[in-house]
């Protein structure tokens, strides 16, 4: 059982890391139009690869936006399918002097390899991708169960193309469960089950104010200040509790149940460890009467992540600039939905809007929140598998994160959904010096290798 599968990842270990520096130095960003070239190039290596290790029907699927990559292997009649999932491209690496090695020349440091991607999410994509390979080497050129393979290239951007497909093409895709490798274990050493993602938001609030940019010593006085206006705006969404003032906002939520909240409450969660190591600021903050995992997973938020415009060189530039942007995101619970926090988010910024200004609210992309049942026989398989590798029992948590196709996989496929991560609290995740944690990495080749095993039997 597997034990082949496990002796060829042990012994290939090398060449997978290998492999997957080569797939790191792609960079490829989905948000920047100017890398949309690096992102097909990603696309092509993981189908090359697919090729390789022995799937079949290895295609690019053209979308909206970036390619999907597909395969399967679809050899054991009467055995389940799993769909197996993951997203190649990256976020933006900036700042980029913040990095202490460029951040798509991956290197290894302290047992971790370094580079963006390297955990979120082409690492853990990697890792399904070898143990596939490890269990056609075991199998002679076949499977133990039927394999379905779907990779995306714009999650990082809401991944709409994805879910496109998936809504147009549910018998394509037809599957009993599907794995996603994109979050993270709750510490170190120990095997967790994400269930429940948030949902988001992703907004732009633009401020006009004059017809052009204006002398400010001419014109203050008289001009509006489109940045002093936006400022106002955010400033008004929420109270000093950090509670969102939006009207209606949390109208919708469904509380998590005792036995969640009594689960999190077990959890080996330091809150002042917390603070200095991963955070690094002086106080939390957020609402009152809430934990910091229920803040971080179960409550909406509200984030502001950047204002452009204006005058941000060096030195100075005395101007009233005739527009202001910022870039305005929410996290979203069950059973809140995209399409009516943005309605009541919209409506309020108006409704807050100083006067002087033209204030237009866009949306970006948005993803629905999910909770997933732990109710289906893949999840206890799951627990197994990673008791075997981690020896340990698996804790179940909610992430923070938001991942949008895994509400569609749900709700089009009708599968169950293994949220099984190998990421660490200190991966630095869309931050600079990305890591992953390189035993996580073989671990996790190690655990999906059981899973799907367990999957077929
Ligand atoms: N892998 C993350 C999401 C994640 C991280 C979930 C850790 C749970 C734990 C994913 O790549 C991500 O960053 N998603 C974006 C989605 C958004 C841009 C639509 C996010 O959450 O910001
Ligand atoms: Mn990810
Ligand atoms: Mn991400």
């Amino acid at each position: 059982m597997s034990k082949k599968a496990l002796e060829f990842a042990a012994k290939n270990q090398g060449k997978a890391l290998a492999e997957l520096k080569e797939f790191l130095r792609i960079p490829s960003i989905s948000t920047l139009p100017d890398h949309a070239e690096d992102v097909r190039k990603a696309a092509v290596f993981l189908a090359d690869e697919l090729k390789r290790i022995g799937l079949e029907n290895v295609r690019l699927i053209e979308t909206s936006g970036h390619p999907l990559v597909y395969g399967d292997w679809l050899g054991a009649p009467g055995k389940s399918t799993v769909l197996c999932y993951g997203h190649y491209d990256v976020q933006p690496p900036d700042p980029l002097d913040e990095w202490l090695s460029p951040p798509f020349e991956p290197v290894e440091r302290n047992g971790n390899i370094y580079a963006r991607g390297a955990v979120d999410d082409k690492g853990q994509l990697w890792m399904q991708v070898k143990a596939l390979e490890a269990l056609f080497q075991e199998y002679g050129g076949k499977l133990p169960v039927n394999v379905r393979v779907l990779c995306e290239g714009e999650e990082e951007v809401g991944g709409e193309g994805i879910a496109e497909y998936v809504q147009q093409h549910p018998d394509a895709l037809k599957a009993d469960v599907a794995l996603v490798c994109d979050t993270e274990m709750f510490e170190p050493e120990l095997p967790t089950l994400c269930v429940g993602l948030r949902g988001m938001i992703y907004t732009e609030i633009e401020v006009r104010g004059a017809k052009t940019d204006l002398h400010s010593g001419i014109y203050g006085g008289a001009a509006p200040n489109p940045f002093v206006a936006l400022a106002q705006i955010i400033a008004g969404l929420k109270d000093a509790d950090d509670h969102i003032r939006i009207p209606g906002f949390y109208d919708d939520i469904q509380p998590p149940t005792e036995d969640e909240l009594a689960a999190w409450k077990r959890l080996p969660f330091d809150e002042e460890h917390y603070r200095q190591t991963e955070v690094g600021s002086p106080e939390l903050i957020g609402e009152k009467g809430y934990s910091v995992i229920e803040r971080v997973s179960a409550r909406p938020t509200l984030d502001v992540h950047g204002m452009p415009g204006g005058f941000t060189g060096a030195g100075a530039k005395t101007v009233i600039p005739a527009k202001a942007l910022a870039k305005v995101s929410m996290r979203l619970v069950p059973n809140m939905t995209s399409a009516g926090a943005y309605e009541k988010y919209a409506a309020y910024v108006q409704q807050i809007a100083p006067r002087g200004v033209t204030v237009e609210t866009r949306l970006i992309h948005s993803g629905e929140p999910v909770v997933i049942g732990t109710d289906n026989p893949f999840v206890q398989k799951a627990v197994n598998a990673m008791h075997e590798i981690w020896q340990k029992d698996t804790v179940f948590v909610r992430g923070g994160g938001s991942i949008p196709i895994v509400g569609e996989f749900e709700r089009h496929l009708k599968v169950p959904v293994i949220l099984m991560g190998f990421g660490l609290p200190d991966d630095n995740l869309h931050a600079p010096n990305e890591k992953f944690h390189i035993a996580n990495f073989y671990r996790g080749i190690d655990s999906i290798i059981l899973f799907l095993e367990s999957c077929g039997a």
